[in-house]
């Protein structure tokens, strides 16, 4: 009769006793890394039919920035996103929480979202329409560049392709249908011209709830099926920004957005003429010195151009690592140096230059070099055989 209260005195005693051994144990774990180092690391690819039942019962994971506002309408619109689920995709990825091995990301905390249906199907199946691409132009290249792109690879996504420009041009809009934006910035190639429009295109890609923003020139073609490629590995949560530097060296400016400007910041960036990507998740980060008209401010600040701002807001303010890839090009590479049988494996390529026009891939199609000076419509019709400009190939396959 009295041993019972001993006993369960006891019980409780040990029990609060493994308790606060076991908080010991999970504390380490629950404490975020001070800083994002690493580069992100792409998912594992899926091993589609035999996965481990379980992971499917926990639920997704997502970042979670403190002060982050937007987040929560993202949560929401996850959940909703029902198309996430279609099974159209090219490409299937791993689920988030297979990845055990992720550490460049943010701290993870459990979220879960939706209504328990996103639970069980988080794949993420990226697609084109996933992808918002910004191409950066003025008025006086509509016709001799844009036409081109428009004509070429701007065909094959045209839903989610803008052009942002600086001048009207509603007789181009009307017979192309092409998304044009007349962003209103001045048409001279100041950096306060083309800051004021990389400032329009990240408002617009926010507004537009995509994953991926990828801006491009005027005078890239964008290699869709490498794009989706490149992209896929990774998750639109993940803090990714990847593109080519123009420089074999990090760029250096005086820090003062956070200080005053007695200490100077390292820092990589994306050349903007090869053309870049941002994940979502990381472009929600930049909101405060890149959204309604910020950009122009800290580009202000920093006295850089537009895509070196990019790279400082990324780099040096986010802490976040640029990824290198070689699969972008800009009209200030040696183009011809590019393997041919690599070509349609790049995600960008380019032509011309400022003193060389004569600056372009090589590749041997359907067009001559006079026919395709920029070797755009040759490349176009590798990829595309059937469109109805590209000349007919061989019937070699009849019977
Ligand atoms: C540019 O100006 C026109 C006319 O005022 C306006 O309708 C349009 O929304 C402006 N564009 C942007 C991107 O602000």
């Amino acid at each position: 009769m009295h041993i019972a209260p001993v006993g369960l005195s006891k019980f409780c005693f040990l029990f609060s006793l493994t308790f606060c051994g076991l908080l010991l144990l999970l504390l380490p774990t629950l404490k975020p890394p001070a800083h994002q180092l690493d580069l992100p690391q792409p998912r594992p690819q899926i091993r589609v039919a035999q996965k481990d039942l379980s992971h499917h019962t926990r639920p997704p994971l997502l970042s979670v920035h403190a002060g982050e506002t937007v987040l929560a309408k993202e949560l929401s619109r996850s959940s909703a996103d029902k198309e996430e689920y279609t099974n159209t995709a090219v490409i299937r990825n791993d689920e988030r929480e297979g990845d055990s091995n992720q550490q460049n990301t943010e701290p993870l905390i459990g979220v879960k979202v939706g209504d328990g249906l996103s639970g069980s199907k988080s794949h993420d199946l990226l697609e084109l329409k996933d992808i918002f691409i910004a191409v950066k132009t003025t008025r006086k290249y509509h016709k001799s560049r844009l036409e081109l792109l428009i004509q070429t690879w701007v065909s094959k996504a045209k839903e989610q392709t803008y052009m942002f420009t600086d001048g009207e041009d509603k007789d181009l809009e009307k017979r192309t249908g092409a998304n044009i934006i007349n962003t209103n910035c001045s048409a001279a190639h100041t950096r306060q011209a083309l800051c004021c429009k990389m400032s329009v295109e990240y408002d617009k890609f926010i507004e537009s709830q995509k994953k991926w923003f990828c801006h491009v020139d005027d005078d890239n073609y964008v290699i869709l099926p490498s794009l989706l490629l490149l992209l896929s590995p990774y998750h639109h949560s993940q803090d990714v920004y990847l593109g080519r530097p123009s420089l074999d060296h990090p760029i250096e400016a005086a820090e003062k957005v956070k200080s005053d400007g007695s200490v100077s910041v390292k820092f990589w960036f994306a050349t903007g003429g090869a053309g870049f990507c941002i994940s979502r998740g990381l472009a929600l980060k930049m909101s405060p010195w890149a959204s309604l008209g910020n950009f122009i401010s800290t580009a202000e600040k920093i006295r850089l151009p537009d895509d070196c701002t990019i790279g400082y807001i990324i780099e040096a303010l986010l802490e976040v690592t640029l990824t290198h890839t070689p699969l972008f090009h800009s009209h200030l590479e040696n183009l011809q140096k590019l393997p041919t049988d690599s070509v349609l494996e790049q995600v960008t390529l380019s032509y011309g230059g400022f003193e060389n026009r004569r600056n372009v891939i090589s590749i041997v199609g359907g067009f001559s070099l006079a026919e395709d000076p920029t070797r755009f419509k040759t490349v176009h019709c590798l990829l595309y055989p059937n469109t109805d400009w590209c000349p007919k190939l061989k019937d070699h396959h009849k019977n």
